[in-house]
């Protein structure tokens, strides 16, 4: 299977030559069946992988001011972005009370600088500190400021507007330019800035998530599954190339009749099929600006509208930036075969409302399509009779690739813990309060937890 590799992309906005000339590299086959189906394996994946990578959640246009915000429950997590009004930055919280661990946050969004908890009455502020605690004045030994809402990592791409939240509290986690090496330069092909949110849909999957990551993470599976996608695309030009904790797709748009300008008709990064929704030096954008105006006197393919900055962000998400709108989706794990699959559309400021109708309607199709390929595919992995499949060097490389680091990061946290001889969640931040009593008390339960069947080696903690 691929390495991981984390170097930066040389040639970030077209697609490099396939490495070898010729001749293909062996496959390899994907993990197996019970990693889809297992509820061990998911709870060990949520310690091993979500809660300690770098997840986007929503664009910062979203925000609009001081005290707006936005709950998420991510790997039964629940949490919240708000945009401060201290700093004005967006900050992340555990939707969890500090008092009694009532959720303070109980709106899917909205607006407001001072969190009250509609239990016993605390209230925090948008950045949050404890504000207020009814009858705790007088309690002897009781800190406000040792009572904070659990503070989440936040990161704003500034190149992008992408906002991405990490778990972890363990240290050396890797800060996010790091975890995504090369993606904020990629990001800046594209103006977020022209885009403004039109709507959100949501599909209610009964299949593992990562059953639409691989479907996700390759189009060879367009030609048989997506008939309306081929005829919008060239598919034989369909890349996915990994870099590192994400991949790019690439797709050369199909336009029978229009006359696509001449590749040195200007800068490689400039010109090229995903003109559309660029930011173009001034010399450039003459150039571009003419060729698009002949594109558009000529065309009538609505696929000729779609030029794509495809990126899939390991682990379970998808930024895809067409010409007149971009998504993402956000691939939501409830439990091994159930999946919430969240999809939110921003469309290009001043679309005409057909155009958005048409875009979203294309999306949906496609997307519906992808998601009954996962339905029927996950009741056989459920089966027990298939467990693994031989898969494609170039055309499924994407798959091979996040599968990688699946198993990469799933076997490096089972020896992890192992070792330890109990779960390590990096997420779990406990608080500043646990005395000794709480610690015997915990242990007795983890004893009891990790004890279970005489003669049992498997790691039942
Ligand atoms: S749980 Fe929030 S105030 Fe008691
Ligand atoms: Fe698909």
């Amino acid at each position: 299977m691929a390495a991981v590799s984390v170097a930066p992309a040389s040639v970030p906005s077209a697609p490099p030559k396939e490495a070898i000339d010729g001749k293909l590299l062996p496959g390899e086959h994907t993990l197996p069946a019970s990693w889809w189906k297992s509820e061990k394996i998911f709870e060990l994946e949520k310690r091993a992988i979500f809660n300690k990578s770098w997840m986007y959640c929503i664009h910062e246009s979203r925000f609009k001011k001081a005290g707006d915000y936005f709950s998420f429950t991510v790997s039964g997590i629940n949490f919240f972005i708000i945009k401060s009004k201290v700093d004005g930055q967006l900050k992340a919280f555990h939707n969890v009370c500090r008092h009694r661990a009532y959720p303070v946050i109980r709106k899917e969004k909205g607006s407001s600088t001072i969190i009250g908890c509609k239990y016993h009455g605390w209230s925090y502020n948008s950045d949050g500190q404890l504000t207020k605690a009814p009858h705790f004045e007088q309690v002897e030994g009781f800190k406000k400021e040792e009572n904070s809402l659990f503070p989440i990592k936040c990161h704003t791409q500034k190149e992008s507007g992408l906002v991405f939240v990490n778990f972890s509290n363990e240290e050396n986690v890797p800060d996010f330019d790091e975890w995504f090496t090369g993606l904020n330069q990629e990001m800046t092909e594209f103006d977020f800035t022209d885009y403004e949110y039109h709507m959100s849909y949501e599909l209610d999957g009964q299949f593992n998530w990562k059953t639409l990551m691989d479907g996700y993470q390759e189009c060879y599976h367009c030609p048989t599954a997506h008939p309306g996608l081929s005829t919008a695309f060239k598919m034989e030009t369909y890349k996915v190339v990994p870099k590192g904790r994400y991949c790019r797709h690439y797709a050369e748009v199909v336009k029978e009749e229009i006359e696509i300008p001449d590749d040195d008709a200007d800068a490689d990064e400039e010109s090229s099929w995903f003109g559309f929704g660029k930011k173009k030096s001034a010399a450039a954008a003459e150039a571009a600006a003419e060729a698009e105006r002949k594109m558009k006197a000529k065309k009538e393919n609505p696929g000729g509208e779609f030029n794509g900055l495809w990126v899939y962000l390991f682990p379970n998400h998808g930024i895809n930036c067409y010409s007149p709108a971009w998504y993402s989706i956000r691939v939501l794990p409830l439990s091994p075969n159930h999946t919430i699959l969240q999809y939110d559309i921003y469309t290009k400021k001043g679309l005409a409302e057909d155009k958005k109708k048409e875009f979203v309607d294309f999306l949906q199709l496609v997307e519906l399509e992808d998601f009954n390929l996962c339905q029927l595919t996950q009741k056989n992995l459920d089966q027990g009779v298939y467990n693994s499949g031989y898969l494609h060097p170039t055309k499924e490389r994407g798959v091979l690739h996040y599968q990688g680091i699946v198993r990469d990061m799933v076997k490096e946290h089972y020896e992890l813990e192992s070792k330890a001889g109990k779960p390590i969640n990096p997420a779990f931040v406990g608080g500043n309060s646990i005395n000794e009593s709480v610690k015997e008390l915990d242990e007795i339960c983890s004893n009891l937890e990790c004890g279970s069947g005489e003669g049992d080696k498997g790691l039942d903690w």
